[in-house]
């Protein structure tokens, strides 16, 4: 078996670490990205330790970044002479910092970039990740999922100079996250896990992080999303579960809820999450035959039960989170499905246990109306 390792230059994890991120800067001036919400936090947490320094926030990054926000982050790290792109938030504002670093220093448009016509040369500007949601994993991998709304097309740009310099997972940073959006992310980092651990490319390395970070979270997310005292712990948990299984499928790629999700998600105007939450049990289901062997290893060492089991259990940690079973209430109809199957051909596909042909795909998305 021949695999090969990608990560973060560095990566930190525990409560307290966003305090050692002015330590591990270059020197220079410093773009900050970062959602609406977070902006006044940067500015009163962050800024006084980069005292002295140039610095600038860009806020109010878009869910699943559009090409103009890339543009705007890029043009403001032109406008102070960035050596280093920060981005601090949930996977949009990290996408977005990821990729107007890689394309800081580049000619040309980022959409052309986008849609291929330029290529990536590896010379971007330092980037560091803070994520204040547990879920996406966007601190930990080489792609940034960007949108044209133009087309409605949302995809990855990717290359292998696109890991962070640094990572830092604070876990006290996700503490106020809303219960909802605690509840999407943490099952869309649930997904990743579970995605990876039954990949066609799974190695012992991203299995083991896979299932640990399953372990972290499948029993401790309905706790992380209550206002309940033990919810700092278990957000603690689920942080650290996010990453490792960020740090699992960086390695061994996802599969066809990730591959089915960003179209539905993008033409349905679904978040992500939710979008994983609906997909999951119904996609295992479907790949059983195929991965039996796998999911079977998983469930056994998770709840010590069968695949039937653990999907069913899958389906019941949904409910408790009250996220949806199916897309009902985002108004999917059959005119759809050409959409989301033309467009669900990612590397997430490839790697699925199971060939999915367009007349599967279209059979699990009738069982999501
Ligand atoms: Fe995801």
């Amino acid at each position: 078996m021949n695999y090969q390792l990608q990560l973060p230059e560095k990566i930190i994890f525990g409560r307290g670490t966003r305090k050692q991120l002015a330590s591990v800067l270059p020197h220079g001036p410093v773009l900050f990205v970062t959602g609406t919400h977070f902006a006044a936090r940067v500015e009163t947490e962050f800024l006084p330790d980069l005292a002295g320094r140039p610095c600038r926030i860009v806020s109010g990054i878009h869910p699943e970044p559009p090409l103009d926000d890339v543009e705007r982050v890029r043009q403001a790290a032109r406008e102070i002479n960035a050596t280093a792109i920060v981005g601090i938030g949930g996977g949009s504002a990290m996408d977005c910092a990821k990729a107007a670093a890689a394309l800081l220093p580049e000619s040309g448009t980022v959409a052309d970039y986008f849609y291929g016509k330029k290529k990536i040369s590896g010379r971007g500007a330092f980037f560091a990740a803070l994520p204040t949601t547990a879920g996406t994993g966007a601190e930990i991998t080489s792609n940034a999922v960007l949108s044209d709304p133009g087309t409605g097309l949302k995809q990855s740009l990717r290359h292998a100079s696109m890991f962070a310099k640094v990572a830092i997972v604070d876990p006290e940073l996700t503490y106020d996250c809303p219960p909802a959006v605690t509840a999407a992310s943490g099952f869309d980092a649930l997904t990743q896990a579970i995605e990876s651990y039954i990949s066609r490319n799974a190695n012992t390395f991203s299995k083991l992080l896979a299932l640990q970070a399953a372990r972290n979270i499948l029993p401790f997310l309905p706790v992380a999303v209550d206002e309940g005292a033990a919810r700092h712990e278990a957000r603690d948990l689920i942080a650290e579960g996010s990453m490792l299984a960020a740090m699992a499928f960086a390695q061994s790629g996802l599969g066809a809820v990730h591959g089915i999700g960003h179209p539905a998600g993008a033409v349905l105007h679904v978040p992500h999450g939710v979008c994983c939450a609906i997909l999951l049990p119904t996609v295992l289901r479907w790949n059983l035959p195929s991965c039996r062997e796998q999911l079977g290893e998983l469930s056994a060492a998770l709840i010590g039960q069968t695949p039937e089991v653990l999907i069913q259990m899958l389906e019941g940690t949904r409910r408790m989170l009250k996220l949806p079973s199916n897309f009902r209430s985002y108004g999917l109809k059959p005119e759809h499905f050409a959409f989301i199957v033309e467009n669900c051909r990612s590397g997430s596909m490839k790697s699925n246990p199971r060939d999915l042909s367009d007349k599967e795909v279209a059979a699990i998305l009738e069982e999501l109306l």
